[in-house]
């Protein structure tokens, strides 16, 4: 404890940067609990990177049940109008800008983004700006320091508000074991942000929670188990031991995918749940459908013009009230060049 109290001291001095993220509270138990902490977790993951080997590498927690959540909403654009465009420069720097207006509010909404990759160090640099005059830099540092381990520290800016937030996120994968460590700095005092993934032969377990150290409480606790074939997938989760959920996610054919998915709150009757479908109907259009209990259901349909241009229409139709208004269409354009 006295080791890690006088370390996070001296940080001030030694590291300009601690300002910005107004880290200097007075020292106290919690600080030195958080460093702890954190430094068990960083250790931990730095150790187990050192044994090596290859086999299925099991996602983080926050892929687990991915499949079936892209069938649910990817395709789709509800009530926008959308551009986006990817471009790069023949010195590698990529660049994306995104711009869409929503039609019921005309809100108007963009995002610019440039990455710049140096592989044989392993580091991509991004910078982001959006329209809410947020600017975000995000420096990644993969496979570096040891196999299979990620670095990435981000920061956000908003000079309107000079609100700043700092993330530091430690990520460790390899066979059988998925780690994730990241540490939120705000005001307050850091958030961390913990994550575990095992598989083994298909079967995956997850558990999931986020320490307040402002509050020195655990604000998030959650499990996940699942099941994963090459074609079929099966997720269940329980948040904060009250919120359940779980989905199915079955390749039926080349051409079709399919995916369930249920969710309830203990103590509560209601239970939500929606399926959702993806056919490929030829190798540049596919076709979307989902339906869930509101009986809201909504169509997509993505046809690839020509290599580098995407289109996508959707509409959200409310089954009750087929006559009434209130639907919903987007229309997305994707450019990249
Ligand atoms: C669940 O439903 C039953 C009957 O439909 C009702 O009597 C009960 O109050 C409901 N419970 C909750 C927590 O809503
Ligand atoms: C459908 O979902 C809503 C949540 O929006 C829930 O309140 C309702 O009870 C569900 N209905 C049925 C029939 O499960
Ligand atoms: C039902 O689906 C619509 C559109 O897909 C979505 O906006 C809505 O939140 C869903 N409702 C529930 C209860 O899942």
């Amino acid at each position: 404890m006295h080791i890690h109290a006088r370390s996070y001291k001296q940080r001030p001095d030694s590291w300009p940067r601690t300002k910005t993220y107004d880290l200097n509270p007075p020292m106290s138990w919690r600080s030195a609990r958080w460093m702890t902490f954190n430094i068990i977790c960083i250790v931990g993951i730095i150790i187990f990177s050192y044994s090596t080997a290859k086999m299925a590498v099991p996602p983080c927690y926050a892929d687990l049940g991915k499949s079936a959540k892209d069938i649910f909403n990817k395709g789709y654009g509800f009530g926008l109008v959308k551009l986006d465009v990817k471009t790069k420069s023949s010195s590698g720097v990529e660049f994306k800008t995104a711009g869409s207006s929503n039609t019921d509010t005309s809100k108007v909404a963009g995002t610019l983004e440039t990455k710049y990759k140096r592989s044989e160090y392993g580091l991509t640099f991004t910078e982001k700006w959006n329209t809410d005059n947020t600017l975000g830099t995000e420096i990644t540092i993969e496979d570096q320091i040891a196999k299979g381990l990620k670095l990435t520290f981000d920061t956000t800016f908003s000079p309107n508000t000079g609100k700043k937030s700092g993330k530091v996120k430690t990520a460790y994968k390899r066979e059988f074991v998925n780690l994730g460590c990241d540490v939120d700095f705000d005001f307050a005092g850091p958030t961390i942000h913990g994550a575990a993934v095992v598989g083994y032969e298909g079967w995956l377990a997850g558990y999931q929670m986020t320490f307040d150290t402002a509050k020195s409480k655990m604000s998030q606790n959650n499990f996940a188990v699942g099941y994963k074939t090459g074609d079929f997938q099966l997720h269940t989760n329980v948040n904060d031991g009250a919120e359940f959920g779980g989905s199915i996610y079955q390749k039926v054919s080349d051409t079709l995918e399919t995916s369930v998915n249920l969710a309830w709150t203990a103590g509560s009757n209601s239970t939500r749940f929606g399926i959702a479908a993806k056919y490929q109907l030829d190798k540049d259009a596919t076709l979307s459908a989902k339906v869930n209990n509101t009986s809201l259901v909504g169509v997509g349909y993505t046809q690839t013009l020509r290599p580098g241009v995407k289109l996508t229409l959707s509409a959200l139709v409310d089954g009750k009230n087929i006559n009434a208004g209130g639907h919903k269409l987007g229309l997305g354009l994707e450019l990249e060049a």
